[in-house]
């Protein structure tokens, strides 16, 4: 096995993660799968429609996420509500921008009133209920509550929406970026298909969309078992993170009743684990105090020494109010700095608003922005991603006396099993055991180099 010689330690670490995830398949009986549990890793937590995937997408630079079809769940909100009657009692009720532009009827409910006539901006600074409310049902049964007009409080409106597609995120996605040399083709590679390279983003979007019915059999239904996918290109840094399932609060149609608690315990079982970097997503147009992902990160990390906040949606907050609270720690206080983002809007979604043109955008945001300029520096998708890397890379720097020892924990493991099976081993597991006993020998040799040989992280 050949390993670069100055491959990162992010590198390293993300060949052992694989290693595991295939010995998984295997079943294996040793510290393989207690090594995975050591690996540090960072996880992306939030709330349907925080803007999870989005905040991926942007650190990637590509789209290659799945996700569900606004079209069709905004028509279904307004033939929904209009089933109802038009009964809801909340008065402000801010149509999403596109369906202006595309002309369709939006989900208006204004006490069986429509505003049509209601500009998008208009809405905006009057409701409560927004785009990413109405998104929200992609994903599940959207519960919306919508302000009264003029900023008056009303009554709140629950909508109940089903979507074909369900819950999207219904696996934990393990996307390992690594950083290629400037002019180098990008291209993804999934474990499970380790032989194919995609070039075309949008059959990863579809081969992330299989692989997870391939597990849950098109039911609605989530499994813990990951995916990994491995993006190489010149526009990301060395980076490993985890995407997982939604917070929700209820189920939709089709689902069991406990998806919501199932959720929550998949999504813990990360975050519980000492060595994860929780990238906690709270949209901005949303109290910190309510934050799906600030709820549950101070459960099991109450200093905020390994909790990221991260504030979405920046560009959709009120005229008139900022977020430089947060983001400036005094709503919620974290070890780390918040960095708040703007990501693509459902309209520039729509509109295939390429994502490095976003990029620049979000830059120009924050430039330009009287309330910000003097966080730009510190802002936006990119900055986030270079700030996670170099966190990751030190996490793991420290860490690397105890994978040492979980590595030789599992070659002496890995040995043992190879000569008990002896033989009658299947040639294909035997393999399978044989390289990760390898790779477990590569680790050993290069970590023990990056400790005593002052490689760059040298310096613990
Ligand atoms: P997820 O469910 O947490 O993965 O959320 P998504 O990334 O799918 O985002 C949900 C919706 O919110 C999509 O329509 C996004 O376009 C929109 N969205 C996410 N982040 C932002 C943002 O920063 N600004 C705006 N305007 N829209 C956003
Ligand atoms: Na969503
Ligand atoms: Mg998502």
């Amino acid at each position: 096995l050949d390993f670069p010689a100055m491959e990162s330690v992010i590198g390293l670490v993300n060949r052992i993660q694989k290693a595991c995830t295939v010995l998984g398949d295997y079943g294996a009986d040793n510290a393989l799968p207690t090594l995975w549990d050591s690996l540090p890793t960072i996880v992306v937590v939030g709330g349907q429609s925080s803007g999870k995937s989005s905040v991926l997408e942007s650190i990637v630079g590509r789209d290659f996420l799945p996700r569900g079809s606004a079209r069709e769940l905004r028509l279904e909100i307004g033939s929904k509500s209009e089933r109802e009657g038009g009964g809801g009692r909340g008065r402000g009720w801010r149509r999403a921008e596109e369906e202006e532009e595309e002309g369709l009827e939006g989900a208006n409910i204004s006490g069986g009133r429509r505003r049509r006539g209601a500009k998008a901006e208009e809405g905006r600074r009057r409701g409560g209920c927004d785009n990413d409310q109405l998104m929200r049902g992609c994903d599940d049964r959207a519960e919306a509550t919508a302000e009264g007009c003029d900023g008056r409080p009303a009554s709140s409106l629950s909508l109940s929406l089903s979507s074909p597609s369900g819950i999207v995120t219904r696996r934990p996605l393990v996307l390992q970026l690594h950083k290629t040399e400037q002019g180098q083709e990008e291209y993804a590679q999934f474990l499970h298909q380790a032989n194919k390279k995609f070039t075309d983003f949008s059959l990863v979007q579809k081969e992330i969309q299989d692989e997870t019915d391939r597990v849950t059999g098109k039911t609605k239904h989530i499994s813990p078992l990951p995916i990994n996918l491995s993006i190489y290109s010149p526009n990301v840094v060395n980076l490993t993170l985890i995407d997982l399932p939604g917070l929700t609060k209820v189920a939709v149609e089709g689902q069991p009743e406990s998806i919501v608690q199932d959720i929550e315990n998949m999504v813990h079982s990360y975050v519980e684990k000492p060595n994860c970097i929780i990238l906690a997503i709270t949209p901005a147009n949303q109290d910190v105090a309510t934050s799906d992902a600030i709820k549950l990160a101070r459960e099991v990390d109450p200093n905020g020494e390994r909790t990221f906040g991260v504030l979405t949606k920046l560009d959709l907050m009120d005229r008139g109010t900022n977020a430089l609270d947060v983001l400036e720690g005094r709503s919620y206080r974290l070890q780390h700095p918040w960095v708040g983002i703007v990501n693509r809007s459902q309209a520039d979604i729509n509109r295939n608003v390429d994502m490095l043109d976003a990029r620049r955008r979000e830059r120009e945001f924050f430039a330009t922005n009287p309330d910000y300029g003097h966080l730009a520096s510190r802002m936006g998708s990119e900055y986030l991603a270079k700030l996670l890397s170099k966190q990751l890379e030190s996490v793991i720097k420290a860490r690397i006396p105890g994978i040492m020892s979980l590595i030789n924990q599992s070659i002496n493991e890995l040995e043992a099993e190879l000569n008990h099976l002896g033989r009658t081993v299947a040639v294909d597991a035997g393999a399978q055991l044989y390289t990760i006993l390898e790779l477990c020998r590569a680790f050993d040799r290069i970590f023990k180099e990056h400790l005593d040989g002052g490689r760059p992280g040298g310096d613990r």
